[in-house]
């Protein structure tokens, strides 16, 4: 039991997954901000910062598998991420690269199954490091444990686009007329389909925006901004935030 806002708050329970009064999410998004500003404040390099975040990444996505979280998107890498100065970009993908070792090794053991979702293909991506995905992809695929989205070389409008593209095409091939476009039909050409949106976008270091991420899924998610940088976030602010979330009352416009 620890105490929050002066209100005690039973955090063993998340834990023990059945037998609770906790709702969880289902689906948990996290847009991981704030690896420079926390290297700056360290007076360390940025690269130091994204080293953390790595760290904590690893830990937080075992954290959400262990307690029960079905699924877990984390916005690793976006389409605007390209501009940054070329020895920080190197230096997330050589991260993104021992992380993804990391996680085939224990693959086994920790039974998620991996997602990318984004523009993988693109020649941006260095060619060892799409293999590399692809590979994660296939050994994780018959997993049964969380199924844990990475959001590498993503943005939300081009997702939309995408899909629209997709849609377009199969009119034009026949397969489909535009009175069978819905909303379902359009979410099954997301790199989310047959997934749940998700329940609770979380933020860290204080930005209060969503910077192209998942814009059709999250139009009915509660979101929770918090303070602190990524490098700093730990298991409990993910039990704090489950707490929020079951306190919320959700009417999804009802
Ligand atoms: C935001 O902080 C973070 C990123 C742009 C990249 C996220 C990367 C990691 C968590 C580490 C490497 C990735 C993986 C998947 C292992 P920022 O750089 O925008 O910080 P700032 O807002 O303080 O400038």
């Amino acid at each position: 039991i620890r105490e929050k806002n002066g209100e005690e708050v039973d955090v063993k329970k998340i834990e023990e997954t059945e037998n609770t009064s906790i709702k969880k999410p289902e689906h948990i998004a996290i847009i991981m901000d704030g690896n420079r500003r926390w290297a700056k404040e360290n007076k360390l390099p940025s690269k130091f910062g994204h080293k953390k975040g790595a760290e904590v990444l690893e830990k937080i996505s075992r954290y959400c598998n262990k307690i029960g979280i079905k699924y877990l998107t984390v916005y690793a890498f976006s389409t605007e991420n390209w501009k940054r100065a070329k020895d920080e970009v190197m230096s997330i993908m050589i991260l993104l690269n021992a992380y993804l070792d990391r996680f085939i090794k224990n693959a086994d053991v920790d039974n998620m199954k991996i997602n990318i979702i984004g523009d993988l293909d693109s020649e941006t991506v260095p060619k060892k490091l799409r293999d590399k995905m692809h590979e994660m992809e296939e050994i994780t695929k018959n997993n049964t444990g969380m199924i844990f989205n990475i959001a590498f070389n993503y943005g939300g409008r081009s997702e939309i686009v995408r899909a629209t593209k997709k849609i377009a095409e199969k009119v034009k091939n026949g397969e489909i007329s535009i009175n069978n476009i819905d909303e379902k039909l359009f979410a099954s050409e997301l790199y989310t389909c047959n997934q749940p949106d998700p329940d609770l976008v979380i933020r860290t270091s204080n930005e209060l925006r969503t910077s192209n991420f998942l814009p059709w899924q999250i139009t009915y998610s509660e979101f929770l901004f918090l303070k602190k940088y990524w490098p700093d976030f730990n298991e409990n602010d993910i039990d704090d935030a489950i707490v929020e979330y079951s306190r919320r009352h959700r009417r999804k416009g009802k």
